[in-house]
């Protein structure tokens, strides 16, 4: 039974970032993500008579059918509202859409631009607040992540992770993440591409604690010894303008056969999608029997549900 004794919950009402949740919870997490995706059935009311609503400033695929596929698996209604319609802050303040939001439902999934967007929602209204990508952090693709890399390795044992290219949203939580379960990871960028300084730092002082190591580097040897090669789009949302000029600067960090063959023998491709062919990652790559990406993107659904249950069904494990 899930409800079984000790009850774990998680300790917050939100879910922002990584770095704020106790290692325990990941692994809480990660746990009953693994027993949704064993019996998906098993949770099948938890969030019965609830809504969820989704606030999307940003464009979205595997994010947005993730949670509303999964808020149906648990019983639940979604609602999903794209900036056309509520224009977060600007029709309206954010604390008020909040307000609003949390008398009719009881949960919100936010993708917005600023970090700070986020973080007002959640500290505004009384309902779960769940990060769905801010340009700063993506936690529930770290978690999932690091869920889907448990699964292919069986262990975190030995696991050393190397993200390849821009330091931006993905690669922070990822580094919150490997900052927490004390797994290695190296981070190799061209330079001024680096993850953000404030972030590295946290995560640094996290490491210290967990055993985890954190190198930043602009030089691809650092990929030696890697069990997961990591990359993400070159220019996130909302950096379209610099398209061009990115592909030049990051032309040498591409993910291609070559770069994985200085991995460790057997390492795995990662990518949190949506990918550019021939640009951060060759098509050989990225369609190799070392790529797990369509596995990552499956266990959104059941990293999130987990987190839905916990957050907003109330479950505990
Ligand atoms: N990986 C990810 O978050 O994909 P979407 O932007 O399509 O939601
Ligand atoms: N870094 C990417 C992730 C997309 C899921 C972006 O923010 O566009």
């Amino acid at each position: 039974m899930l409800t079984a004794a000790p009850a774990r919950r998680l300790s917050q009402k939100d879910l922002l970032s990584v770095a704020t949740l106790a290692p325990e919870e990941i692994l809480a997490i990660i746990e009953l993500a693994g027993r949704l995706k064993r019996a998906p059935d098993s949770l099948n009311g938890a969030l019965r008579g609830k809504t969820v609503v989704l606030v999307f400033e940003k464009p979205s695929l595997r994010t947005r059918v993730t949670f509303e596929v999964g808020v149906h698996q648990l019983g639940g209604h979604s609602i999903f509202l794209d900036h056309h319609r509520i224009k977060l802050g600007e029709r309206e303040a954010i604390k008020d859409v909040g307000r609003n939001l949390e008398r009719w439902t009881h949960g919100i999934v936010a993708r917005t631009y600023k970090h700070k967007s986020v973080l007002e929602l959640a500290a505004a209204t009384r309902i779960p607040v769940i990060n769905g990508l801010t340009d700063l952090l993506h936690p529930c693709q770290a978690l999932a992540d690091y869920f889907t890399i448990r699964e292919r390795f069986g262990t975190f044992e030995g696991v050393r992770v190397a993200y390849v290219g821009d330091g931006n949203n993905t690669c922070h939580s990822l580094l919150d993440g490997a900052a927490k379960l004390g797994l290695p990871i190296t981070v190799v960028s061209p330079e001024g591409y680096e993850p953000n300084s404030r972030v590295v730092n946290e995560a640094m002082r996290l490491a210290q604690d967990s055993g985890s190591e954190i190198r930043i580097t602009n030089d691809l040897d650092a990929v030696a010894g890697a069990t997961v090669v990591y990359t993400d789009t070159w220019a996130s949302m909302g950096q379209e303008d610099e398209s061009e000029e990115r592909a030049a600067i990051f032309a040498d960090y591409q993910v291609n056969e070559d770069l994985m063959a200085r991995a460790a023998p057997g390492a795995v491709f990662m990518h949190c999608l949506p990918a550019h062919r021939g640009m951060e990652v060759s098509s050989g790559v990225l369609d190799s029997g070392e790529s797990v990406v369509f596995e990552q993107a499956e266990n959104r659904l059941h990293v999130q549900n987990a987190i839905l249950a916990f957050l907003v069904g109330g479950a505990t494990l």
